[in-house]
């Protein structure tokens, strides 16, 4: 341990709370208390003032029509274009200003910047493109697409049209592609080439053809990015296939006029992973996400059009969509992009982009934050951060020691932090300090934003005593929340509302939302997420579904059962333990590891990759034959085990616990 560390470890270990700083308040959007007042006696109509921050095409008549639960509208009546409020209106004052700043992993290459100007040309002439390729209203257009400048303009182009949009994660598979595709009954395809990872060009043009050999129905369209150039891996656009910029340069100087949308309407679909093996297709809204994306960018995020705020998130996930793309950009401010690794071409990658581009504001998760730990002080120190005034996580439990590291590292302890919880399903932030007012404590997310309803209950739904663990649960609706499932009104309710509602009740306070995790309140209500309380994973800050990536593995030849769990891990949080019992006739080698690894890889994606595949002659299993996943999980992690005499077979303990340590 270095002397600095052991000087913050004594100063700080002790500190368990942190005053806002007095500056950041000073010039803070939000800085009076009295607003968690004012949004509890003004609730729902508070919610106009996350509304008041859009234009509207039409005023909308109702805040909430909470007639038909779990089925909430919001600002119902209104109208609105997406792609104008993030543009359109910006022009007069910002249209010089930058909207994006783009910064491609190589470093011999130059950075895009790209202008409110600009980047308003160019969405409408790719929106043109899109309505000549014949893209209506209401299709769904999914782009398959790394951290490259035309994401954000094919999203903004198929808002400005009223497409719906479902982004896929580059870094996900090409049956994952296929799935989400086919699920969305996409017919419209934007991808690229290619990008660059940690020096390498990747040959993503290849990945998406074998997606979609996969795709059920006919794919009209697939538009292709550029992004190699030279790099390129050789291919020639095959039939359907069409370049990007000769779509837009056929479109030169093309105007849309921005299609007027319901508030209600779709504005994206985005899967995420569930307890079952199919993915979740979270439906949000045009008026009430967007109110909500731009609302938190605002209080929690504290940007202001004149900031370089720089979120590390990738826009395959929710977080990029609403706080690289939707909400900064409603807002008026800079938003930046970085397609590459924090390590690549050195550790200190990110912290150079902050010094050259005076970012403002950092929003990153903890496992970067871990890793960043790990690497050491050096490569921080090596630059000047003061022009960060605000940093923020998202995606993980963050704990307390790296949360005091990126206090004094990174914030130089003059920027408050802001430990966001959410969900792809919440659409933006639901806890988390309001950092111009309230206190910080290291650990622990804050309470809920106002307006917010967040209780932390039992199994039977009363809320818990103040430090211990319960369910956390939300009670009342918000405008930024998911509206449905894609297609699935049954599986939403299900899914979500199932646990703690009466759900034959018509009356909206006996439904309650629930997210699937588990928390715990202090005294003083503020709220220390535990994790999720399902079957999902947290890794790397990624959602990944046990039984996605089970039925994956049990998809390579010659495996008959696998259970997946999470172990701990040092940076990634979480990691992907796979216990497998093999078929007769077949080996639990390295051969059958390898194949085991490959199948997670082509269903899911690299990101799911088990950390240890341990064969197992067995799996621990109950008197009625259930997997015993909280014993493997301790397994996993190395600790102390309760009592197994209640398994149908507890010898097979021993023998897993001597290959997981023996490994
Ligand atoms: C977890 C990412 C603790 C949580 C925006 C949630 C967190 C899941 C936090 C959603 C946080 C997110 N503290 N846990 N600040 N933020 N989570 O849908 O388990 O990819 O349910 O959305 O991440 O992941 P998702």
């Amino acid at each position: 341990m270095s002397d600095d560390t052991v000087e913050l470890e004594a100063r700080l270990a002790e500190q368990d709370a942190f005053e806002p700083p007095a500056e950041f308040v000073e010039q803070a959007n939000v800085a009076d208390e009295s607003i968690y007042e004012e949004f509890e006696q003004n609730w729902p109509e508070c919610w106009e003032r996350a509304a008041d921050l859009l234009d509207w095409d039409e005023e909308y008549d109702t805040v909430l029509d909470d007639s038909n639960p779990p089925f909430y509208e919001w600002f119902t009546g209104g109208e609105l274009n997406a792609s104008a409020n993030c543009l359109d209106r910006h022009l007069e004052e910002r249209g010089d200003e930058p909207a994006i700043e783009w910064v491609g992993e190589p470093t011999d290459e130059d950075d895009r910047t790209y202008t409110y100007e600009e980047l308003h040309r160019e969405v409408n002439e790719f929106a043109a493109a899109l309505r000549d390729l014949g893209v209506g209203e209401d299709d769904v257009v999914t782009m398959y697409m790394p951290m490259i400048p035309e994401l954000p303009i094919a999203m903004l182009a198929c808002a400005r049209i009223g497409a719906p949009h479902s982004v896929v994660f580059a870094g996900f598979s090409a049956e994952a592609l296929a799935t989400r595709m086919e699920s969305a009954d996409s017919e419209y395809l934007v991808t690229a080439n290619g990008y660059y990872r940690r020096g390498d060009p990747l040959d993503h043009h290849e990945k998406t053809r074998e997606g979609l050999a996969d795709v059920g129905h006919e794919v009209s369209d697939v538009v292709v990015v550029d992004r190699l150039g030279e790099d390129d891996h050789g291919h020639e656009l095959a039939d359907g296939e069409r370049y990007y910029r000769d779509l837009v340069a056929d479109h030169e100087g093309a105007t849309v006029e921005p299609v007027a949308r319901d508030a209600e309407d779709m504005l994206f679909l985005m899967y995420t992973s569930g307890t079952t093996g199919k993915p979740k297709g979270v439906k949000h809204t045009t008026g009430g996400y967007l109110s909500w994306a731009a609302w938190t960018s605002q209080a929690v995020l504290d940007i202001k059009p004149e900031d370089t705020y720089f979120c590390s998130a990738d826009i395959g996930w929710i977080t990029g969509h609403s706080y690289i793309v939707y909400g900064p950009l409603a807002l008026g401010t800079t938003t930046m992009m970085y397609e590459g690794t924090p390590d690549y071409p050195e550790r200190d990658r990110l912290w150079e982009i902050v010094e050259e581009y005076e970012a403002t504001q950092l929003y990153t998760a903890p496992t970067a934050i871990r890793a960043f730990m790990k690497w050491g002080t050096e490569y921080p120190d090596d630059h000047d951060l003061s022009s960060l005034r605000l940093l923020g996580t998202v995606g993980e439990p963050i704990n307390p020691r790296a949360w005091k590291w990126y206090y004094k590292h990174i914030g130089d302890e003059s920027c408050p932090i802001v430990d966001t919880w959410w969900q792809t399903e919440t659409g933006g932030m639901m806890v988390t300090t309001l950092p111009g007012v309230k206190t910080m404590k290291p650990g622990s997310a804050g309470p809920p934003l106002p307006g917010v309803d967040v209780r932390i209950v039992d199994t039977e739904g009363e809320e818990v005593e103040a430090g211990r663990a319960g369910y956390l649960t939300v009670n009342k609706p918000w405008p930024g929340m998911l509206r449905t499932l894609y297609d699935n009104d049954e599986r939403y309710v299900d899914e979500y509302w199932a646990e703690y509602s009466d759900t034959d009740s018509e009356d909206p306070d006996d439904w309650v939302y629930f997210p699937e995790d588990g928390a715990k309140i202090d005294d003083d209500g503020y709220i220390t997420v535990l994790g999720r309380v399902d079957d999902v994973l947290n890794v790397s800050g990624h959602r990944l579904g046990t039984m996605e990536i089970e039925s994956a593995i049990v998809g390579v030849e010659g495996v008959a059962e696998a259970a997946v769990v999470g172990g701990d891990h040092e940076i990634k949080g979480e990691a992907v333990y796979a216990y497998v019992i093999t078929e007769d006739g077949y080996e639990g080698d390295e051969e059958m590891r390898s194949r085991i690894v490959e199948g997670v890889e082509d269903a899911i994606g690299p990101i799911a990759r088990p950390e240890q595949v341990v064969f197992t002659p067995e799996l621990p299993k109950t008197r009625s034959g259930k997997i015993m996943r909280r014993l493997l999980e301790d397994i996993a992690n190395g600790e102390e085990l309760g009592n197994t005499s209640t398994l149908r077979n507890p010898d097979v303990v021993e023998d897993i616990q001597t290959k997981v340590g023996g490994d």
